[in-house]
């Protein structure tokens, strides 16, 4: 491939990829394309696959059968992983780093590695490590860590940034660091690919997402699309004395009674139907003891694909 070519496809194209570790399938015939400037997501639980996937594309793992290109290169070939190397940034799941080593000189030696100018302070002020140069890394807190892999990831500006779990251990505080890092480079044009199992980062951040269930893609679309897919419908439900439907809200979907409690199943915008249910029950005077509405969510979505909750704790 020319280097015209190779500099105008997608960032990342995987096709059918399988990983087997012996008689366990990491990865089942995994394909995607990510183009260049998105973010694109893996959601999935533990030993779905994503970090398999991500190591394939990194040059770290050679696929069982398959193929990966990154930047229209093939990792797997050691002269093309050359020419890689300096366009990919990678923070993985878990890092070894020199547990004597500081904050800054780490830094330095990835600098060295990567044959470019250190940015040592600029860089653990961007990551929340400012003041920490010197902090060995055996003295660093878990989250710490993390968020000094970060760094080490986008110091020499990366085209393509791989990122597994990257909030995963994190506070409140690294998780929004992470994230504005993200927001940054979307707005600089880079192209990101992050494994995750958090919802909420997934939603936020991705692009598209795809649903991986035992190494495969069960699902792929934007986090809006897949909640109007696959979330199910809004429901609105109120309990209030002597409350009855209209005809003006019996439009709005399917009514049922269950004990005391009217429960609308809408395809509509829930708020909207939230609003006229209350307006009827204030105008017929029904003393209303209890009201709820439920929107679809990315979890709802995540459910119903995979027959399987997700979430912290699980
Ligand atoms: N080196 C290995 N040898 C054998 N099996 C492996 C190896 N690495 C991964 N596996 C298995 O492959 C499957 C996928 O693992 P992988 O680490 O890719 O999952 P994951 O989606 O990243 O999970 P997590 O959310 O826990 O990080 C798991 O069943 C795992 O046990
Ligand atoms: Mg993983």
């Amino acid at each position: 491939m020319s280097e015209n070519q190779a500099s105008a496809g997608p960032a990342i194209v995987v096709e059918r990829l399988v990983k087997r570790y012996g008689d366990v399938e990491a990865v089942a015939g995994l394909s995607f394309s990510v183009p260049r400037g998105a973010i694109f997501g893996l959601l999935g639980r533990n030993g779905a696959g994503k970090t398999t996937t991500l190591e394939c594309c990194i040059g770290l793992s050679k696929p069982t059968s398959g193929s990966v290109r990154i930047l229209g290169l093939d990792p797997t070939s050691a002269r093309d992983f050359a020419a890689l190397r300096p366009r990919i940034g990678v923070q993985l799941q878990s890092t070894s780093l020199p547990e004597k080593a500081a904050v800054g000189e780490v830094l330095e030696l990835y600098a060295a590695y990567y044959g470019i100018t250190p940015r040592a302070a600029e860089m653990a002020s961007r990551v929340g490590l400012e003041g920490k140069l010197d902090r060995q890394i055996v003295q660093m807190s878990g989250g710490e860590q993390q968020r000094l892999a970060l760094a080490l990831a986008l110091q020499h500006d990366p085209e393509v940034v791989f990122l597994d779990e990257p909030t995963a251990g994190m506070d409140a505080f690294g998780r929004r660091i992470l994230w504005a890092e993200v927001e940054a480079l979307r707005a600089a044009g880079k192209t990101i690919i992050l494994t995750t199992h958090y919802i909420e980062e997934a939603e936020r951040l991705c692009d598209t997402l795809c649903v991986v269930q035992r190494g495969r893609i069960i699902a792929e679309d934007t986090p809006e699309n897949l909640v109007t897919r696959y979330g199910g419908d809004a429901t609105v439900c109120i309990t209030a004395d002597g409350f009855s439907p209209d005809d003006a809200l019996r439009g709005l979907g399917t009514w049922a009674k269950a004990k005391d409690e009217w429960q609308l199943v809408t395809h509509g915008e829930p708020g909207l139907a939230l609003a006229a249910v209350v307006t009827h029950a204030n105008a017929i005077s029904a003393t209303v003891r209890s009201l709820d509405m439920h929107r679809p969510t990315l979890e709802d979505a995540f459910i119903a694909v995979t027959g399987e909750t997700i979430g912290e704790g699980e």
